[in-house]
């Protein structure tokens, strides 16, 4: 019979933030395991675990990765390595091993705290003999230091006397989850393990790139209200009805592909001393503090509607525990570091849809990404060769060299083993990642990063154009053929409208900005041009090709075609939606003939229409919005937020508010039913962008940023933070005014700001107030 909740002591719930920080589950259920460990995935940028349950149950998927590690063996695809678990705590009772799976569980809680990143959970077991044991845990991958991962365990026998036996240590036997076509896979063997008095430690070897990985533990054991550290993996104690017995585990991490053996284990195992010197309460104590700063400038509050605050801030947190603040040769993979899905791949996802959040909020964590990707312009430049390209053309998969990494086949919606064309067709990533470049240094201003960085990637992406366009002689104009937009469900098609409008803002991005340089400093282009041999004439050709790029436009309709052909093809009409009220494919269909129809994956001209916003009219926007919007399945989690952000820019408000909610629940509801591959970050990153682009209304321009704030009825008042321009503003919304402080500004710089209709510097000190047009004309009309 189950107990009422209250007869269970769990003291740690004192420790609980307020409720819209909490993401929790009541229940044990064998079926979402995998996807609770996704959701309750810890980490700190750096390093993430999965929240996988310290006794490793049956069927649970350890997942300990560290951002930019990855490996493969002979023909494999190049994938992020699943590294030895830190965590597992076995606990036998009368030879009874407890875990969840084997054992009855009257009483089941686990509970996120996003404040703190911190896991906790409360499970009562009853064991065959119908004895119970309360069990409650806590853990944190510290963000004060990221090589720190600290847990803690506390059992207490409720109904007699019971003889624990306690087993722990670093499990090596976890392998990277495979997938239907490559099955599981290890990358790494063990090159040293040893215990000592205090401490075990574990170095481990990556096959292929040789990076070791090691970790120190050291388990502490609170009885009596004596602490102890033993050495033993397994200890045997006699533990009285209502005493409790604290486990806590300290671990430090470190990886290395320059130090030696010896230099590694030194640095992990002072690493180790110097917490257990901070003790337990300081390490969480730091590890708090680090959180606050960060959601001081990160979170966004809703007042009114709490369950959209409590959602962005899951979505929040999981972009912000996958995001180096140190590391500038990683990126973040499609599906963060919770899980394996798409092997860790890295995609456009991070530059289009992660990276705004970071460029806003942590523009260091921004450089680091983008870095990633000029670290591999060389074999972009190669792989554009390659394929008998000029400039550079990155992989649509990429992983830690920068190669392609595209696998060959992958499962279709249905299924079947499809074979994958992205690799060379998808060619817009090209554009995308220069957009990204681009975007960094608008909001950032960071002209050293411009010079040093950005103005090549954007010119050697220009001139991948250069040789990808190809001349029609008999209509005069550039085309780029054989080529797949976003939505991937129309494969070689011809003037992909998405990748030709970008193809054309890369080429005349690169004028622009050479001209910019040319202005404001001619000695600089003069060094950027012989370092990339840039000639006038090279420029020239940018301008001519940009200019007359081929964008498909059927002038009956006023629309612009996807592709060309693309209204020639089946037009049906959505006459299912599923569960989440979300458009299904009509049954009289069949998958593989999606092609010929008019349906699309996810958003491709209407992406369009967010990115180079100021280049359609409103008129363009609302027209082409609702046309594909009708025939976007969202098969994609990159589709629903930007449609949210479009829908409202056009005055779709209720699908707008139907998208956001749809986003936001991704991987809080598992709404696609595989967050057990990993939370998916572009749409975790759509949910920012939707708030902020969408809600909010923010856009960057040259010389000032705009808000143009557009609150659902229900939501009182909205309250986020950015950095623009080096400095840091906190923004208050309401639905009759929009009030701006600026509360760091290290480099002075002047803030130009235009909210609604009205522009204005902001003022140095205080707060400068925006009034909603509607709201001063009632006022005056008082006030006569
Ligand atoms: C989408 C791509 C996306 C990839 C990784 C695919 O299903 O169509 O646009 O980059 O998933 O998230």
């Amino acid at each position: 019979m189950l107990m009422p909740k209250e007869t269970y002591k769990n003291h740690y719930e004192e420790l609980f933030s307020d409720e819209n920080w909490l993401v929790e589950t009541h229940e044990w259920n064998q079926q979402k395991q995998a996807f609770r460990e996704t959701q309750f995935t810890i980490g700190n940028g750096d390093l993430c675990l999965r929240g996988v349950l310290e006794e490793n149950p049956y069927d649970s998927y350890a997942g300990t990765y560290i951002s930019g590690i990855y490996d493969r063996t002979g023909a494999q695809i190049t994938e992020i390595v699943n590294l030895p678990n830190p965590l597992p705590i076995r606990i036998d009772v009368y030879g009874e091993k407890l875990d969840p799976v084997a054992t009855d569980i009257v009483h089941h809680h686990r509970t996120l705290d996003l404040k703190t990143a911190t896991l906790y959970r409360h499970s009562v077991y009853k064991t065959t003999h119908k004895k119970r044991l309360n069990y409650i845990s806590r853990r944190f991958v510290s963000l004060h230091d990221k090589n720190l991962v600290v847990m803690e365990v506390e059992v207490t026998p409720l109904d007699a006397a019971m003889t624990i036996n306690m087993q722990t240590g670093i499990d090596t036997g976890v392998t990277n989850k495979g997938t239907v076509t490559e099955g599981r896979k290890k990358h790494f063997m063990t090159c040293e393990t040893s215990i000592k008095t205090g401490y075990n430690y574990l170095c481990v070897e990556t096959f292929e790139k040789k990076v070791f990985v090691a970790y120190a533990s050291a388990l502490e054991i609170v009885y009596n209200g004596k602490a102890r550290t033993v050495s033993e993996r397994a200890v045997n104690l006699r533990v009285l009805k209502n005493e409790t017995i604290i486990f806590r585990k300290y671990i430090t991490v470190r990886s290395s592909s320059s130090a030696g053996l010896a230099e590694i284990k030194k640095e992990t195992l002072s690493a180790l001393k110097k917490a257990r010197n901070k003790g337990f309460e300081r390490l969480i104590a730091e590890h708090n503090a680090a959180w606050q700063k960060k959601w001081s400038v990160c979170d966004i509050n809703i007042e009114g509607d709490e369950d959209a605050t409590r959602a962005l801030r899951f979505n929040i947190y999981h972009l912000i525990i996958c995001g180096s603040e140190t590391n500038d040769d990683a990126s973040i993979g499609a599906k963060t570091l919770s899980g394996e899905g798409y092997r860790g791949h890295i995609f456009w996802d991070t530059e289009l849809f992660i990276l705004p959040f970071f460029i806003y909020t942590n523009p260091k964590v921004a450089r680091n990404l983008l870095m990633y990707r000029y670290r591999r312009l060389d074999a972009a430049r190669n792989n554009a060769a390659a394929k008998g390209y000029e400039g550079a053309l990155f992989p649509w998969e990429s992983a830690d060299t920068g190669e392609e990494c595209t696998p060959s086949w992958a499962k279709n919606f249905d299924g079947s083993i499809i074979k994958i064309v992205t690799m060379d067709e998808e060619h817009h990533i090209v554009s995308d990642i220069a957009y990204a470049f681009s975007n960094y240094a608008k909001v950032t201003g960071d002209e050293s990063f411009l010079w040093k960085h950005a103005i090549e990637l954007i010119v050697e992406t220009a001139r991948f154009w250069t040789s990808r366009v190809v001349l029609n002689r008999k209509k005069r104009r550039y085309e780029i053929l054989h080529a797949m937009g976003p939505d991937e469900f129309h494969e070689d098609v011809d003037n992909n409208a998405y990748t030709n409008v970008l193809a054309k803002w890369n080429l005349l991005a690169a004028c622009d900005l050479l001209a910019k340089t040319a202005r404001k400093s001619p000695a600089r282009l003069k060094q950027i041009s012989k370092k990339l041999r840039i000639k006038p004439k090279e420029i020239a050709m940018w301008k001519n090709l940009g200019d007359r790029i081929h964008i498909p436009f059927s002038k009956k309709k006023r629309l612009i075609e996807q592709f060309d052909g693309y209204f020639r093809l089946n037009d049906h009409r959505i006459t299912q939606l599923n569960d989440h009220f979300m458009p299904e494919l009509p049954i009289s269909l069949d998958w593989k003939d999606v092609s010929k129809t008019q349906f699309i994956k996810q958003a491709d001209v209407v992406m369009l229409l967010y990115l180079l916003n100021d280049h359609f009219s409103h008129e363009e926007k609302r027209r082409n919005y609702y046309y594909y919007e009708r025939r976007t399945l969202h098969k994609s989690s990159l589709s629903p937020a930007i449609h949210s952000i479009v829908g409202l820019e056009v005055g779709d408000e209720d699908k707008a508010l139907h998208y956001f909610a749809h986003a936001l629940s991704t991987d809080l509801s598992d709404i696609h039913g595989n967050s057990s591959d990993g939370i998916h970050a572009a749409s975790a990153g759509g949910t920012w962008q939707a708030a902020i682009m969408g809600f909010a209304g923010l856009r960057p321009h040259d010389d000032f940023l705009a808000l143009n704030p557009h609150l659902p009825s229900n939501w009182k008042k909205m309250s986020f933070a950015i950095w623009w321009r080096g400095a840091l503003l906190k923004i208050r919304i309401t639905s009759k005014k929009t009030g701006v402080e600026i509360t760091k500004n290290p480099k002075n710089s002047k803030i130009f700001l235009q909210v609604y209709d009205q522009t204005q510097f902001l003022k140095p000190k205080g707060i400068t107030c925006f009034e909603r047009p509607e709201t001063k004309r009632k006022k005056k009309r008082r006030e006569s």
